[in-house]
């Protein structure tokens, strides 16, 4: 496990894009894992500037996103896909048939969660798996309680994530409950994992991913067991490790 400490959100997407950059380069047909919400915009952003002026090849690049809302449609601008779509997929020159995202329209859910990890298996498991961590210690929509042995699954959204994410929805709109996410089972295996974590409200959450025992209550927590885990926070994220020994890399930018 490495753990990167950061003094502001850009220095931390410029590790994090990086990385993946570094990633493409070495293996230009890997498989990325792809990750919404707020934590990601930036490093997406950089990653569009890499590939506009340093021309970082996305056309042999596959995606698999961690997750979808169960009830919404590509074109609907609170899915996970118009997200992708608008933050990194439309700016490069990754192939649409390339990148997959659950589709949380279908009409057998199960069936979707079972098409998605045999996709992922068939294109030989992802090389590197972006991922934020929810106040409530979720990877992905695994809720606290998640199985560690799940593959893709169709899940119910905990109170918090539904108050987290209140915030894209339109007031009044009907927020979805429920979504179909990757499972900690997939996570686990991905060869490199590279989580982003920011804010004094991720702060208790890192600390238990990190420090506390591994718990399906604290589904990040199952990361202590990965074979290649980093984690990019900024000090507020790391506040609640004080009193532990873990080390911790200070970058700050120039
Ligand atoms: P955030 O969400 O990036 O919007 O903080 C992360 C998550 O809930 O996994």
């Amino acid at each position: 496990m490495r753990i990167i400490r950061t003094d502001n959100y850009d220095a931390l997407c410029k590790i994090a894009a990086d990385i993946i950059t570094a990633q493409i380069l070495l293996k230009p047909n890997c498989v990325l894992g792809l990750a919404t919400g707020s934590s990601p915009v930036g490093v997406y952003k950089m990653l569009v500037q890499k590939h506009r002026d340093e021309h970082l090849d996305f056309s042999r690049v596959r995606s698999f996103n961690l997750d979808e809302y169960v009830g919404l449609s590509p074109n609907q601008e609170q899915s996970y896909a118009w997200f992708m779509s608008e933050h990194l997929f439309k700016h490069i020159n990754i192939l649409p048939a390339n990148t997959d995202i659950p589709n949380g329209i279908a009409e057998n859910i199960q069936n979707e969660c079972d098409r998605y990890d045999a996709k992922i298996t068939s294109c030989g498991g992802i090389d590197l798996q972006l991922l934020g961590i929810g106040q409530n210690g979720h990877i992905g929509f695994n809720e606290p309680s998640s199985s560690f042995t799940c593959g893709t699954n169709h899940t119910r959204l905990s109170d918090s994530t539904i108050k987290a994410n209140k915030q894209y929805f339109e007031t009044g709109k009907r927020i979805p409950t429920h979504a179909i996410t990757m499972g900690c089972r997939d996570i686990l295996q991905s060869k490199r994992a590279l989580m982003i974590a920011l804010g004094d409200n991720k702060a208790l959450a890192v600390r238990d991913m990190l420090t506390g025992p591994i718990t399906p209550m604290v589904p990040a927590s199952i990361l202590q067991l990965h074979r290649d885990f980093t984690l990019i926070a900024d000090g507020a994220a790391l506040s609640k490790l004080e009193n532990h020994k873990l080390a911790v890399n200070t970058l700050t930018s120039p």
